[in-house]
């Protein structure tokens, strides 16, 4: 047995298999009421303590209320549209064979061999590829509330939403707010705006690198739905790239989450593209990201001092272990979430709060 079979993702199938017969997992639940806790106030919510799963391996209510079941108090369900749309098909998920990235030297090229795994839990890197699939809001929304209904006392569902593009701006501000809209109606304790996938192509995908565009969707939800406590997600910025970005959301927003996958050419041993012909792109996450994480979590933090701003701090990226999460969290971070952690070790809760 290998790493990938104690996943709760089985990566050797794709999103739809993980969809409808997820999550795996055949060992005990810890008891809930013995776990450690750190209680925090999340906009009128009680979080029993300030860990969870960003925007991705949630893919439905019986995700959210197993990841609930094994500790992880803050729960981001996947992120959802305005309309129904496909995953890329399969591999969604390869193992990457890295060393830790260097934040300042980012590679654009990096390799997924075949039959790879990482040596050891804490070092499980992989290259994501789904293209932010969703099904129709009806659908979501309810399968939200399910979710919403199914959490103990302590744990809160925040829902993340993306535009579609449909061929103007105009049209993707006015998608974002109808998602939010949407969101709100199943009463999530918070929205994030997904501003940063490394996996479409496109205007979608790169958001939070236009600054006058992040504002004005911003400031479009924050008018439509004044009052839920709203979020935006990006990539991996820093110095004035991300100083510039903060300033320009920030009268709007009361949080900013990151960082998502980064974005590199992922290869086989041959050089051809590990995910197949078409996605020769995609993004990277897990234990390797984790000193670009670091990095953006230190900067965002000394930001909001030196603009005495009080906005959240939601931090991803590279979470596998107890010394990654207590690392996010001395860097400024108010919450840490983990996904690749979480997929491949869904006690991961467990052993930081044990
Ligand atoms: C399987 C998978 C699916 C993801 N899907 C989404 C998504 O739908 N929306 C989003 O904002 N981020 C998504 N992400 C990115 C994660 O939320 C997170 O930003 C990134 O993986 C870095 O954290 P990590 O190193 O703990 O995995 C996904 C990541 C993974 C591994």
């Amino acid at each position: 047995m290998g790493i990938a079979d104690f996943a709760a993702y089985d990566i050797s199938r794709d999103y739809y298999e993980n969809f409808e017969r997820g999550p795996r997992f055949k060992g005990s639940f810890p008891d809930l009421e013995s776990l450690k806790k750190e209680e925090l106030d999340f906009f009128g919510n009680r979080l029993a303590f300030p860990f969870g799963i960003p925007a991705g391996l949630l893919l439905n209510s019986r995700w959210v209320s197993f990841y609930a079941r094994m500790g992880f108090p803050l729960l981001v369900y996947k992120t959802v549209r305005t309309v129904e749309h496909p995953s890329h098909p399969y591999p969604n998920c390869l193992f990457v064979k890295t060393g830790m990235l260097d934040p300042f030297k980012l590679p654009d090229v990096l390799l997924a061999p075949s039959g790879y795994e990482p040596p050891s839990l804490r070092e499980v890197t992989i290259t994501n590829s789904f293209g932010m699939p969703s099904m129709k809001p009806d659908w979501w929304q309810e399968d939200m509330e399910r979710a919403k209904n199914s959490l103990p006392e302590g744990y809160v569902l925040v829902g993340s939403g993306v535009g579609t593009y449909a061929g103007s701006r105009e049209k993707l501000v006015g998608d974002f707010v109808d998602v939010s809209v949407m969101l709100r109606e199943v009463g999530v304790a918070a929205v994030i705006l997904n501003f940063s996938c490394p996996n479409v192509e496109g205007s979608e995908g790169l958001i939070y690198t236009d600054y006058e565009l992040s504002a004005e969707i911003v400031s479009g939800v924050k008018k439509a739905v004044p009052d839920v406590p709203l979020f935006v997600k990006v990539g991996f910025l820093y110095g004035k790239a991300l100083e510039g970005f903060v300033k320009a959301v920030a009268p709007y927003v009361e949080g900013i989450a990151g960082i998502n996958s980064i974005q590199a050419k992922v290869v086989k041993e041959d050089g051809s593209p590990a995910l197949g012909a078409g996605r020769e792109k995609s993004g990277v996450c897990g234990w390797a990201i984790g000193e670009c994480a670091r990095l953006f979590t230190v900067e965002l933090s000394r930001i909001r001092k030196e603009m005495k701003a009080d906005f959240l701090i939601m931090s991803c990226g590279g979470v596998t272990d107890r010394e990654s999460f207590a690392g996010l969290k001395e860097c400024g971070a108010d919450v840490v979430l983990s996904c690749t952690g979480a997929m491949f070790n869904p006690l991961l809760a467990s052993e930081i709060r044990g």
